[in-house]
């Protein structure tokens, strides 16, 4: 059977396991507010985004040097192909870095030096610099500026954090500027914002995919649109149960998403948080949602086409 071997919405910030986050606390001696490993665990359970948007911009304080990112990045890499990923499109939050003071080209650098290395480990990849939401559009335009200055080797660029405080029109010249140098976009949207946050990326931001969109679901005339356009949407099941976008994972729509003839991928989101990488994902939506052979199919074909990959590559992971 094909599995999906495509991962196209991970934050990397999102695989900082609980061990690493003490192990690069001790290396740089950063102060944590957890007494221990358990103690740091048990703040894992999440009421709604921001609540996990809390503690994942916590404990990115650990990550401080050009190392920490290639090890991080490094880590996932290798849990990745353990999953079976065979191509992997990876997000960055650089703002989340830059204003605590890291420059932007040590976190680049130790990402862009790991990710360098993906053949080893028996993949490709490509990094997507996600602006946050909650900072000004001004911020993501200089960000990418200087990014651009660095010559950092993206793919991408793309939105996330929380859709409830910022009208997508805010990120417009950024993503005009990315689009214009020739990057891929992408946009968080119907995570827990509205349908018209959908809308929003496609026509203002003008996105090639939307993260999560599973919101789409309430706006029949969306739907038909994404299907009839054929807009891929990253959906996270997990990560939609903890942060209770959907009650369980039985209410979960990705079968419905399916039918509906959107081109739908599953993805692992911030799989240290969410409890499971990317074959945990697909195991727990195919046993739930009793999905067969022809789904998953569909899954690891919708994957292949939604990559931003050459011809010759897709053709390699179809
Ligand atoms: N939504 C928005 N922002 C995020 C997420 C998410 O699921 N994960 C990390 N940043
Ligand atoms: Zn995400």
């Amino acid at each position: 059977m094909q599995m999906p071997a495509v991962e196209l919405h991970v934050h990397l910030e999102g695989t900082l396991e609980p061990e690493m986050i003490l192990a690069l606390a001790e290396r740089n001696r950063v102060e944590l507010p957890y007494a221990d490993l358990d103690d740091l665990r048990s703040r894992y359970s999440f009421v709604d985004l921001q609540s996990f948007l809390d503690l994942y911009y916590a404990n990115m304080a650990v990550l401080r040097t050009a190392e920490d990112f290639h090890d991080l990045t490094t880590a996932y890499l290798l849990r990745a192909r353990d999953a079976g990923v065979r191509h992997a499109e990876v997000f960055l939050d650089v703002q989340a870095h830059t204003g605590r003071g890291i420059p932007a080209a040590e976190v680049v650098d130790g990402v862009t030096s790991a990710l360098a290395r993906s053949g080893e480990h028996g993949l490709t990849s490509g990094l997507i610099v996600t602006f946050l939401r909650h900072l000004p559009g001004a911020d993501a335009l200089a960000t990418l500026r200087e990014l651009l200055a660095l010559d950092a080797p993206l793919l991408g660029v793309g939105l996330c954090s929380t859709e409830l405080t910022s009208h997508a029109s805010e990120f417009a010249p950024a993503f005009d500027l990315a689009r214009a140098s020739g990057l891929h976009v992408v946009a968080h949207a119907g995570e827990e914002g509205p349908p018209q946050n959908v809308v929003d990326a496609l026509d203002i931001l003008h996105v090639e995919r939307v993260d999560h969109g599973v919101r789409a679901m309430e706006d029949p005339a969306l739907v038909a649109r994404l299907a009839r356009d054929r807009v891929p949407l990253t959906v996270c099941p997990l990560s939609n149960v903890r942060l209770r976008v959907v009650d369980t994972l039985a209410d979960h729509p990705l079968r419905a998403m399916l039918d509906a003839g959107l081109v739908v991928t599953v993805n692992s989101d911030d799989p240290a948080y969410f409890g499971g990488y990317l074959d945990e994902n697909l195991r727990q939506v195919a046993q739930t949602l009793d999905l067969g052979p022809d789904e998953l199919h569909t899954l690891a074909r919708n994957g292949v086409e939604a990559a931003f990959v050459d011809d010759a590559r897709r053709a390699e992971l179809g």
